[in-house]
Order: C-alpha cells, then sequence, then structure tokens
C-alpha cells in the first residue's frame, strides 16, 4: 500500500517534500513510509534526501493522559455538584491521579478544598493538556510556551525525528514489478510467461556454505603421529580398555602400592566392578616377590604388598600399563625384538585449568631387544621429534618408578624461541621386565607425550578447555586447518 502510494504520487507530482507529513496525509505509518522509500531506493526508483528535525515524542505517563484525559481533568469529573470528602474523592480515582490533579485543580482554581471537604467552582473544565498532547501525537508543532510548560511536567521530551524527502530515480516506474525467479507451473497454466520479466542470474552470489563432517584436530595431529610411528617401523599396541587393573597400571610397573599417584585423590577407582578377577597368578607372585624383597640384583622395596590394593579396577592413568601387558605377552614367547607405540585415552583425578583436563591423551612409544643403550634411546627421541619439526634436544635427569634412568625430553621452539617439555622417557627397570620372564639381556627404551600439547602448540589455542571436554568451541573445530608437522 506504501509502495503504490509513493510511486502514484510522484507519478502525479514532483517530489513528496516531507515523509512525514506524506504519512500523516496518506493514513500510513512513517515507518512502512520509510521501509518502502529505502527499498525504492536500493533499485534507483527514487531519490531519497534524509530530513532530520527536532520532534517531541509523550512520554509512558503522557500516552495514558492523551486517552484517559490528565489527571486534573479526571479528579475534577470526579467531584460531584454537591462536594465530597477528600478521602472518598482519593479512594474513587486512586491515590497517584489525587495527588498529581490536586496540585492543578487548586492551580486553576477548579474546586475549592477545606480540611476533608472539596467542592467545585466551576461547573465544567476544558482538558487543555489532553489535546496538546493529541495534538503532539498527530505530529503537529505546539508554540514554544506549551511546549515548556508539557516539558517541565515530564509529559514530553526531544528526540530527533528521520524523515525523508523523495524525487523520482533514474529507474522510475508507476509499478514495480517483481522480477520473476522461477519459471513454475502456475505460469505455464495461465500462459502468461512470455510477459515475465526474469531476474538476472548472479554469478557472483555465494552458495550455501556446504555441511559435512570436520576432523577435531586431536584426530588431525594423531594422524600425523601415526604416520611418524608407522614410517619408523613402529607397531600399534591394541589401547582399547580405558579400565585397567591397578596390577597392570602400578604393580606391574614396580609402582609401590604407596605410592602418591594410586591415591584416589589422584586416580579415579571404579565402583562397580570394583575389582579385576584374572590375573596370570605365577607372575603376580614374582611381581609380589620383587615389590616385597627384590632379587634380580634389587633390594626391593621392603613393605608388605597387598594383593586387594593390585586388584582394584582404575581408569588407567598412562598408556604405560598396555605397555607392560604387551611386554609381558611378549616374554611368554621365544623372544624377538619389537617396536611399539600407542595413542589413546588416560585419565586423572586433576583439578581443571587452561592446560589440564581430567582426561587427555598419550602418546607412547617403546622399542624392546637385546643391548640396547641410553644412547640408543637419544637416538631414537632425536628421530622421532626432528620428524615432528624439533631437531634441538635437550635431555634431565629425572625420576620414574619403572625407568632408570629416566629423562625429561625437551625441544628447542623456533617459533617460541625457547625450550620447551616436550615429553617423559627412560629405560624399563629389570624390577619390572625380569619378572615377566624377558631374556636377561633385553633392554626396553621408551618415552611418552601429551597429544594436547603439541596439538595446542601448532593450533595455537591457549586454553585446553576449548579443544576438549563439554565447553569445546565448536566453531574453531569446524574451521581449523589441515595439521602439518614437521614444516615450520
Ligand atoms: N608413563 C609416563 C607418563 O605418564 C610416560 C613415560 C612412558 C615415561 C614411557 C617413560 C617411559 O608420564
Amino acid at each position: 500500500m506504501a509502495e503504490e502510494a509513493i510511486l502514484e504520487y510522484l507519478h502525479q507530482n514532483d517530489e513528496i517534500a516531507d515523509s512525514g507529513q506524506f504519512a500523516t496525509q496518506s493514513r500510513i505509518s512513517h515507518d512502512d513510509i520509510v521501509n518502502v522509500i529505502k527499498s525504492l531506493r536500493a533499485f534507483s526508483f527514487v531519490d531519497a534526501q534524509d530530513i532530520k528535525r527536532d520532534s517531541l515524542v509523550l512520554t509512558d505517563e503522557a500516552r495514558t493522559y492523551a486517552a484517559a484525559g490528565s489527571p486534573e481533568v479526571q479528579l475534577f469529573n470526579a467531584i460531584p455538584p454537591e462536594g465530597i470528602t477528600l478521602k472518598e474523592l482519593e479512594n474513587k480515582v486512586g491515590t497517584q491521579t489525587f495527588k498529581i490533579g490536586r496540585q492543578y485543580v487548586l492551580k486553576n482554581k477548579w474546586a475549592e478544598m477545606g480540611k476533608s471537604e472539596v467542592t467545585r467552582k466551576v461547573a465544567t473544565v476544558d482538558d487543555e493538556v489532553k489535546k496538546m498532547l493529541m495534538r503532539i501525537q498527530e505530529g503537529e508543532v505546539l508554540n514554544a510556551e506549551d511546549v515548556a510548560s508539557l516539558k517541565k511536567r515530564k509529559l514530553v521530551a526531544s528526540q530527533t525525528w528521520k524523515g525523508y524527502s523523495v524525487k523520482k530515480g533514474p529507474k522510475y516506474a508507476r509499478e514495480r514489478r517483481k522480477p520473476a525467479t522461477d519459471l513454475t507451473r502456475e505460469h505455464l497454466q495461465r500462459d502468461d510467461w512470455k510477459n515475465l520479466e526474469f531476474k538476472e542470474y548472479n554469478f557472483k552470489a555465494k552458495g550455501f556454505p556446504i555441511e559435512g563432517g570436520h576432523l577435531h584436530p586431536l584426530l588431525k595431529v594423531r594422524r600425523q603421529m601415526q604416520m611418524i610411528f608407522l614410517q619408523m617401523g613402529f607397531e600399534e599396541m591394541p589401547t582399547n580398555n580405558y579400565v585397567e587393573s591397578s596390577f597392570w597400571n602400578f604393580d606391574a610397573l614396580f609402582q609401590p602400592q604407596q605410592h602418591p599417584a594410586r591415591d584416589s585423590h589422584d586416580t579415579f577407582f571404579l565402583k562397580e566392578p570394583s575389582t579385576t578377577k584374572i590375573l596370570p597368578e605365577d607372575y603376580v607372585a614374582r611381581v609380589k616377590q620383587v615389590h616385597e624383597s627384590g632379587g634380580y640384583g634389587s633390594r626391593g622395596y621392603g613393605y608388605d604388598w597387598k594383593r586387594e590394593e593390585a586388584d582394584k579396577n582404575l581408569l588407567r592413568t598412562h598408556t604405560t600399563a598396555v605397555s607392560s601387558r604387551m611386554l609381558y605377552a611378549l616374554a611368554q614367547k621365544p623372544f624377538t625384538g619389537q617396536r611399539y607405540y600407542s595413542i589413546d585415552r588416560v585419565f586423572r583425578n586433576e583439578a581443571v585449568d587452561r592446560t589440564h583436563l581430567a582426561e587427555f591423551h598419550q602418546i607412547e612409544g617403546l622399542i624392546c631387544d637385546r643391548g640396547l643403550t641410553l644412547g640408543d634411546l637419544q637416538g631414537v627421541l632425536q628421530d622421532f621429534f626432528s620428524r615432528l619439526g624439533m631437531s634441538k634436544l635437550r635431555f634431565k635427569p629425572a625420576y620414574n618408578p619403572y625407568t632408570e634412568p629416566s629423562m625429561e625430553i625437551f625441544g628447542y621452539h623456533e617459533g617460541f624461541k625457547k625450550w620447551v617439555e616436550i615429553g617423559n622417557s627412560g629405560m624399563f627397570r629389570p624390577e619390572m621386565l625380569l619378572p615377566m620372564g624377558l631374556p636377561e639381556d633385553v633392554r626396553v627404551i621408551a618415552w611418552g607425550l601429551s597429544l594436547e600439547r603439541p596439538t595446542m602448540i601448532l593450533y595455537g589455542i591457549d586454553n585446553i578447555r576449548d579443544l576438549f571436554g563439554h565447553k569445546v568451541d565448536l566453531s574453531l573445530i569446524k574451521s581449523n586447518p589441515i595439521c602439518r608437522i614437521g614444516i615450520q
């Protein structure tokens, strides 16, 4: 309706001088007129110039007076010709109207108010305030004095009014026909398709983004890590058991039962099933013995080893639990050297913060063979981390219950220009390997690192919670690039 009105008006007149007046004249809301002007202007049907002026708007309070009358007139009308008590009058009109109306009734000398009685002094009154408010609503301009009085009563406020003056534009037509976007069955049935104006193809329009799955950065980095291990001749260990017994997770690794990591503050123990049923009994006996009194050249820890502790089920705290199972299995057959790796999830009862979660992923590699030395470990770490793009390594003596010697691995990060801790490593202790039944000259070199840390470095993520867990940043998962390890 607004569109026809504007185009028709411009057909007969040179211009719409003021969209506000035009809206009042044609009884169309100014908002509608403005929307149509903007759309017509966008298609060059019209030229439009901005107009701005100060205008008045009614406050919420004033809008109720414009409808129901000013409080003073409401109050006056509630006074019967024979008079009324103040209390009754207040009850009739309500406290609010009574309080405000009373001031102006007295000021205008419309009524006389005694201590308790009210009587009219005039027979009728005119509601000038209501009239002024209605005129403002209609868009009329009031004289300065009236405006000042209404402003003083906070019934009106100034506002910048925005509108347009409008002339025909270069593409003006008396009627805007919507070009068709599709040739439909109805067009063919009505046979009006020959007269249709079709919308032109927009070859530059961008299509809808294609929906599809997205690989999580951890999966991308895991794949790259896997490739490196495979290229180095490693075989993947079966890590498909999150639930593990304390025996394989700790005892088999010569980790004493009083070790703080075995506390429920650090490890999640299972309530149901709380214990494991099957362990290789003869091996368990050898593990008990090596903890209690040693053997194989060791003095052991000298404490009373308890089977109940070993039976407790837990969520594995490291993938080294799987390594211990694999090495034990290997010891049951004629010995052959092996290179094993795994990348999978582990769990720790940790306070969650920017860099720690209660579950994360470990990357672990191990080589077992006769006569391996610490030099072999350093060499294989050099090879492995060079393939990750870190060829400057440093080692720091460390401690693990199951390795001796143990080394923390630091790598020089060319981007950060500093040494960063990148992993942990060592040679498994004889107290771990010999009870399994491995030949005496077999040595196992191993290392471990988290998958999250290199992923965060590679993808520039500084809060682990954006990467993994229930607060994961889905837009980051959708938009992250492919992983290019080793290229810096
Ligand atoms: N299991 C160790 C950890 O959780 C990593 C490690 C693996 C250390 C193998 C030495 C040898 O940190």
